[in-house]
Protein backbone atom coordinates (compact mmCIF):
# COMPACT_ATOMS: atom_id res chain seq x y z
CA UNK A 1 0.00 0.00 0.00
CA UNK A 2 1.49 3.44 -0.55
CA UNK A 3 0.21 4.94 2.05
CA UNK A 4 1.52 2.77 4.63
CA UNK A 5 2.14 4.79 8.46
CA UNK A 6 3.29 1.88 10.29
CA UNK A 7 7.14 2.50 9.14
CA UNK A 8 9.73 4.06 10.35
CA UNK A 9 11.48 4.76 7.44
CA UNK A 10 10.74 5.86 4.09
CA UNK A 11 10.50 3.17 1.26
CA UNK A 12 10.30 2.60 -2.18
CA UNK A 13 6.87 3.59 -3.47
CA UNK A 14 5.78 5.10 -0.17
CA UNK A 15 3.77 8.69 -0.26
CA UNK A 16 6.12 11.66 0.98
CA UNK A 17 4.91 14.55 2.47
CA UNK A 18 7.84 17.66 2.26
CA UNK A 19 7.07 20.39 4.21
CA UNK A 20 9.24 24.00 3.43
CA UNK A 21 9.72 26.98 4.46
CA UNK A 22 6.31 28.83 4.96
CA UNK A 23 4.68 25.18 5.35
CA UNK A 24 4.79 25.34 1.53
CA UNK A 25 4.02 21.22 0.52
CA UNK A 26 3.87 18.72 -1.99
CA UNK A 27 2.67 15.03 -1.78
CA UNK A 28 3.98 12.60 -4.17
CA UNK A 29 4.96 8.74 -4.62
CA UNK A 30 8.92 8.23 -4.09
CA UNK A 31 9.78 5.96 -7.13
CA UNK A 32 13.44 5.01 -7.56
CA UNK A 33 15.51 6.97 -9.98
CA UNK A 34 12.85 9.32 -10.08
CA UNK A 35 13.26 13.05 -9.22
CA UNK A 36 10.95 16.01 -8.08
CA UNK A 37 10.71 19.34 -8.87
CA UNK A 38 9.94 22.22 -6.61
CA UNK A 39 9.85 26.01 -7.40
CA UNK A 40 13.02 25.65 -4.27
CA UNK A 41 14.78 23.48 -6.87
CA UNK A 42 14.93 19.32 -7.30
CA UNK A 43 14.86 16.50 -5.21
CA UNK A 44 16.16 12.99 -6.10
CA UNK A 45 13.77 10.48 -4.87
CA UNK A 46 17.30 8.18 -4.24
CA UNK A 47 18.19 10.65 -1.70
CA UNK A 48 15.09 10.70 0.47
CA UNK A 49 14.26 6.72 0.18
CA UNK A 50 15.77 5.30 2.91
CA UNK A 51 15.64 7.94 5.71
CA UNK A 52 13.71 8.06 9.15
CA UNK A 53 10.39 10.11 8.26
CA UNK A 54 10.70 13.70 10.07
CA UNK A 55 14.37 14.20 8.53
CA UNK A 56 15.53 17.31 7.31
CA UNK A 57 16.05 16.42 3.11
CA UNK A 58 17.35 19.35 0.90
CA UNK A 59 16.99 20.22 -3.12
CA UNK A 60 19.86 20.40 -5.37
CA UNK A 61 20.11 24.57 -4.09
CA UNK A 62 20.16 23.69 -0.79
CA UNK A 63 16.56 24.43 0.14
CA UNK A 64 15.08 22.77 3.44
CA UNK A 65 12.36 20.25 3.69
CA UNK A 66 11.10 18.22 6.22
CA UNK A 67 9.97 14.47 4.62
CA UNK A 68 6.90 12.90 6.54
CA UNK A 69 4.30 10.77 6.53
CA UNK A 70 1.36 12.38 5.18
CA UNK A 71 -1.85 12.26 7.87
CA UNK A 72 -5.14 11.52 6.39
CA UNK A 73 -6.24 15.25 6.70
CA UNK A 74 -2.64 16.15 4.51
CA UNK A 75 -4.43 13.33 1.91
CA UNK A 76 -7.66 15.25 1.68
CA UNK A 77 -6.96 17.95 1.42
CA UNK A 78 -4.30 17.63 -0.99
CA UNK A 79 -6.93 15.45 -3.33
CA UNK A 80 -7.27 16.34 -6.93
CA UNK A 81 -10.80 17.41 -7.06
CA UNK A 82 -13.83 18.56 -9.82
CA UNK A 83 -16.29 19.49 -7.12
CA UNK A 84 -16.91 20.31 -3.29
CA UNK A 85 -15.04 18.05 -0.88
CA UNK A 86 -15.81 17.19 2.32
CA UNK A 87 -12.81 18.07 4.54
CA UNK A 88 -11.36 16.76 7.85
CA UNK A 89 -13.25 19.10 10.17
CA UNK A 90 -16.75 17.61 9.39
CA UNK A 91 -15.13 14.07 8.47
CA UNK A 92 -13.58 13.51 12.43
CA UNK A 93 -16.72 14.49 13.62
CA UNK A 94 -18.91 12.59 10.76
CA UNK A 95 -16.99 8.91 11.41
CA UNK A 96 -17.24 9.11 15.54
CA UNK A 97 -20.67 9.94 15.55
CA UNK A 98 -21.87 6.99 13.09
CA UNK A 99 -19.08 4.84 14.65
CA UNK A 100 -17.75 3.92 11.78
CA UNK A 101 -15.00 1.30 11.90
CA UNK A 102 -13.60 -2.04 10.64
CA UNK A 103 -15.73 -4.72 8.94
CA UNK A 104 -18.69 -2.40 8.45
CA UNK A 105 -20.63 -1.53 5.19
CA UNK A 106 -21.35 2.07 4.82
CA UNK A 107 -23.63 3.63 1.95
CA UNK A 108 -22.60 6.88 0.25
CA UNK A 109 -24.06 9.32 -2.68
CA UNK A 110 -22.65 11.44 -4.28
CA UNK A 111 -18.79 10.25 -4.99
CA UNK A 112 -18.07 13.63 -6.02
CA UNK A 113 -13.91 13.39 -5.86
CA UNK A 114 -13.71 10.92 -3.46
CA UNK A 115 -12.33 12.91 -0.58
CA UNK A 116 -15.08 11.14 2.21
CA UNK A 117 -15.05 7.49 0.29
CA UNK A 118 -11.00 8.04 0.98
CA UNK A 119 -11.59 8.40 5.06
CA UNK A 120 -14.76 5.94 4.82
CA UNK A 121 -12.42 3.26 2.92
CA UNK A 122 -9.88 4.28 5.62
CA UNK A 123 -12.29 3.94 8.44
CA UNK A 124 -13.44 0.33 8.05
CA UNK A 125 -10.37 -0.95 6.90
CA UNK A 126 -9.41 -4.44 4.67
CA UNK A 127 -12.51 -6.29 5.97
CA UNK A 128 -15.30 -3.61 4.86
CA UNK A 129 -16.77 -1.80 2.36
CA UNK A 130 -17.68 1.32 1.13
CA UNK A 131 -20.75 1.41 -1.37
CA UNK A 132 -20.58 4.85 -3.10
CA UNK A 133 -22.73 6.18 -5.76
CA UNK A 134 -22.22 8.90 -8.39
CA UNK A 135 -24.35 9.58 -11.51
CA UNK A 136 -21.50 11.47 -13.64
CA UNK A 137 -19.17 9.32 -15.09
CA UNK A 138 -15.91 11.91 -15.16
CA UNK A 139 -16.27 12.59 -11.00
CA UNK A 140 -16.62 8.80 -10.82
CA UNK A 141 -13.40 7.96 -12.03
CA UNK A 142 -11.48 11.11 -10.81
CA UNK A 143 -13.00 9.74 -7.28
CA UNK A 144 -11.50 6.37 -8.78
CA UNK A 145 -7.67 7.41 -9.56
CA UNK A 146 -7.95 9.19 -6.11
CA UNK A 147 -8.62 5.78 -4.60
CA UNK A 148 -6.06 4.32 -6.50
CA UNK A 149 -3.24 6.26 -5.50
CA UNK A 150 -3.77 5.40 -1.65
CA UNK A 151 -4.23 1.93 -2.15
CA UNK A 152 -7.72 2.29 -0.72
CA UNK A 153 -9.78 1.21 -3.88
CA UNK A 154 -10.06 -2.25 -3.09
CA UNK A 155 -12.37 -1.51 -0.37
CA UNK A 156 -15.17 0.68 -2.54
CA UNK A 157 -17.40 -0.43 -4.93
CA UNK A 158 -17.88 2.23 -7.11
CA UNK A 159 -21.52 2.35 -8.57
CA UNK A 160 -22.16 4.29 -11.56
CA UNK A 161 -26.00 6.01 -11.65
CA UNK A 162 -28.34 8.32 -9.85
CA UNK A 163 -28.43 6.77 -6.33
CA UNK A 164 -32.43 6.91 -6.65
CA UNK A 165 -33.12 4.40 -9.43
CA UNK A 166 -30.14 1.82 -8.00
CA UNK A 167 -29.78 1.42 -4.19
CA UNK A 168 -29.56 -2.50 -4.19
CA UNK A 169 -27.69 -2.98 -0.80
CA UNK A 170 -29.33 -3.98 2.78
CA UNK A 171 -28.30 -4.01 6.08
CA UNK A 172 -25.58 -1.53 5.87
CA UNK A 173 -24.48 0.27 8.68
CA UNK A 174 -24.46 3.61 7.83
CA UNK A 175 -25.29 6.37 5.27
CA UNK A 176 -23.80 9.37 4.37
CA UNK A 177 -25.65 11.48 1.33
CA UNK A 178 -23.68 14.40 -0.07
CA UNK A 179 -25.98 16.01 -2.96
CA UNK A 180 -28.54 18.53 -3.74
CA UNK A 181 -31.62 16.83 -2.48
CA UNK A 182 -30.99 14.42 0.33
CA UNK A 183 -34.76 14.44 1.05
CA UNK A 184 -36.16 12.31 -2.06
CA UNK A 185 -33.64 9.66 -1.06
CA UNK A 186 -35.00 9.24 2.35
CA UNK A 187 -37.21 6.26 1.73
CA UNK A 188 -34.51 4.38 0.11
CA UNK A 189 -31.32 5.04 2.63
CA UNK A 190 -34.02 3.48 5.41
CA UNK A 191 -34.32 0.43 3.04
CA UNK A 192 -31.13 0.42 2.62
CA UNK A 193 -29.98 0.48 6.12
CA UNK A 194 -30.38 -2.31 8.87
CA UNK A 195 -32.49 -1.68 11.51
CA UNK A 196 -31.03 1.05 13.74
CA UNK A 197 -28.24 2.12 11.42
CA UNK A 198 -26.76 5.53 11.29
CA UNK A 199 -27.58 8.22 8.45
CA UNK A 200 -25.68 11.28 8.13
CA UNK A 201 -25.84 14.39 5.51
CA UNK A 202 -23.90 17.08 4.61
CA UNK A 203 -25.85 20.78 2.56
CA UNK A 204 -24.87 23.79 2.80
CA UNK A 205 -28.32 25.63 3.28
CA UNK A 206 -30.47 25.66 6.05
CA UNK A 207 -33.03 25.74 4.02
CA UNK A 208 -32.23 22.04 2.31
CA UNK A 209 -31.79 20.88 6.38
CA UNK A 210 -35.81 21.89 6.20
CA UNK A 211 -36.69 19.70 3.86
CA UNK A 212 -34.61 17.07 4.96
CA UNK A 213 -36.44 16.96 8.48
CA UNK A 214 -39.76 16.57 7.27
CA UNK A 215 -38.48 13.55 5.06
CA UNK A 216 -36.85 12.06 8.08
CA UNK A 217 -39.45 12.40 10.13
CA UNK A 218 -41.81 11.03 7.54
CA UNK A 219 -39.76 8.03 7.19
CA UNK A 220 -38.97 6.92 10.69
CA UNK A 221 -35.87 8.57 11.82
CA UNK A 222 -35.26 9.34 15.54
CA UNK A 223 -32.76 11.01 17.47
CA UNK A 224 -32.45 14.07 14.36
CA UNK A 225 -29.55 16.10 15.36
CA UNK A 226 -28.43 19.50 13.28
CA UNK A 227 -25.23 21.14 13.83
CA UNK A 228 -22.39 22.88 11.83
CA UNK A 229 -18.58 22.85 12.79
CA UNK A 230 -16.61 25.87 13.31
CA UNK A 231 -12.87 25.16 13.65
CA UNK A 232 -10.55 27.46 14.49
CA UNK A 233 -6.77 27.90 14.57
CA UNK A 234 -4.26 29.58 16.90
CA UNK A 235 -1.09 31.04 15.65
CA UNK A 236 1.53 29.03 18.18
CA UNK A 237 3.22 31.55 19.70
CA UNK A 238 3.67 30.88 23.14
CA UNK A 239 3.79 34.72 24.10
CA UNK A 240 1.12 36.25 21.97
CA UNK A 241 -1.55 33.23 21.56
CA UNK A 242 -4.06 34.23 19.58
CA UNK A 243 -6.63 32.96 16.50
CA UNK A 244 -5.49 33.26 13.37
CA UNK A 245 -6.40 35.66 10.87
CA UNK A 246 -8.79 34.09 8.62
CA UNK A 247 -10.84 30.93 9.17
CA UNK A 248 -13.64 28.88 6.98
CA UNK A 249 -16.32 29.99 8.18
CA UNK A 250 -18.83 27.67 6.75
CA UNK A 251 -18.69 24.04 5.04
CA UNK A 252 -22.05 22.32 5.59
CA UNK A 253 -25.11 21.64 8.23
CA UNK A 254 -24.83 18.21 9.02
CA UNK A 255 -27.74 16.18 9.47
CA UNK A 256 -27.60 13.23 12.02
CA UNK A 257 -30.27 10.33 12.40
CA UNK A 258 -30.95 6.77 13.19
CA UNK A 259 -33.46 4.53 11.46
CA UNK A 260 -36.06 3.05 14.56
CA UNK A 261 -38.75 0.86 14.07
CA UNK A 262 -42.22 2.03 14.32
CA UNK A 263 -44.73 0.52 16.89
CA UNK A 264 -48.42 0.43 16.93
CA UNK A 265 -48.18 -0.11 20.72
CA UNK A 266 -49.85 3.04 22.46
CA UNK A 267 -46.75 3.04 24.89
CA UNK A 268 -44.06 3.82 22.13
CA UNK A 269 -46.87 6.71 21.36
CA UNK A 270 -45.40 9.35 23.68
CA UNK A 271 -41.49 8.19 22.60
CA UNK A 272 -42.11 8.22 18.97
CA UNK A 273 -44.05 11.45 19.26
CA UNK A 274 -41.37 13.17 21.56
CA UNK A 275 -39.12 12.38 18.33
CA UNK A 276 -41.47 13.64 15.90
CA UNK A 277 -41.74 10.17 14.09
CA UNK A 278 -45.82 9.58 14.45
CA UNK A 279 -47.43 10.42 11.09
CA UNK A 280 -49.03 13.54 11.36
CA UNK A 281 -49.75 16.40 9.17
CA UNK A 282 -47.48 18.86 10.39
CA UNK A 283 -44.69 16.23 9.38
CA UNK A 284 -45.28 16.71 6.00
CA UNK A 285 -42.77 19.06 3.93
CA UNK A 286 -45.37 22.38 2.97
CA UNK A 287 -42.78 22.29 0.30
CA UNK A 288 -44.64 19.59 -1.54
CA UNK A 289 -42.28 16.97 -3.32
CA UNK A 290 -41.79 19.04 -6.91
CA UNK A 291 -39.66 21.77 -5.72
CA UNK A 292 -35.22 21.03 -5.83
CA UNK A 293 -32.59 23.42 -5.17
CA UNK A 294 -29.95 22.33 -6.68
C1 LIG B 1 -20.58 17.86 -3.43
S1 LIG B 1 -20.28 16.50 -4.46
C2 LIG B 1 -19.80 15.22 -3.34
C3 LIG B 1 -18.42 15.40 -2.82
C4 LIG B 1 -17.88 14.22 -2.06
N1 LIG B 1 -18.63 14.00 -0.82
C5 LIG B 1 -16.43 14.39 -1.74
O1 LIG B 1 -16.07 14.44 -0.56
O2 LIG B 1 -15.62 14.48 -2.68
C6 LIG B 1 -21.90 15.97 -4.92
C7 LIG B 1 -21.86 14.85 -5.92
O3 LIG B 1 -23.11 14.20 -5.92
C8 LIG B 1 -23.40 13.77 -7.22
N2 LIG B 1 -24.84 13.53 -7.26
C9 LIG B 1 -25.83 14.44 -7.16
N3 LIG B 1 -27.05 13.84 -7.16
C10 LIG B 1 -26.81 12.51 -7.25
C11 LIG B 1 -27.64 11.36 -7.29
N4 LIG B 1 -28.97 11.48 -7.23
N5 LIG B 1 -27.08 10.13 -7.38
C12 LIG B 1 -25.73 10.01 -7.44
N6 LIG B 1 -24.88 11.06 -7.42
C13 LIG B 1 -25.41 12.31 -7.31
C14 LIG B 1 -22.88 14.91 -8.09
O4 LIG B 1 -22.67 14.52 -9.42
C15 LIG B 1 -21.61 15.29 -7.35
O5 LIG B 1 -20.50 14.61 -7.86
Amino acid sequence: MPWNLNTTHAAAGDLALLVGLRHKHFIFPLLPGGTYHTHRGILSHDDLIGKPWGSPVFSHQGAPFFMLQPSLADLLVDLKRSTQIMYPKDIGFILTSMSIGPGQTVLEAGTGSGSMTVALAYAVGPQGRVVTYEKRPEFQNLARKNLVRLGLDSRVVFNLGDIGDSIAETNVDACFLDLPNPWDYVQKVRLALKPGGFFCNLVPTVNQVERLIYGMRREHFAFIEVCELLLRYYKPEPTRLRPTDRMVAHTGFLTFGRRIESSDDERARILLEEEGVALEEENVDPKGDDESID
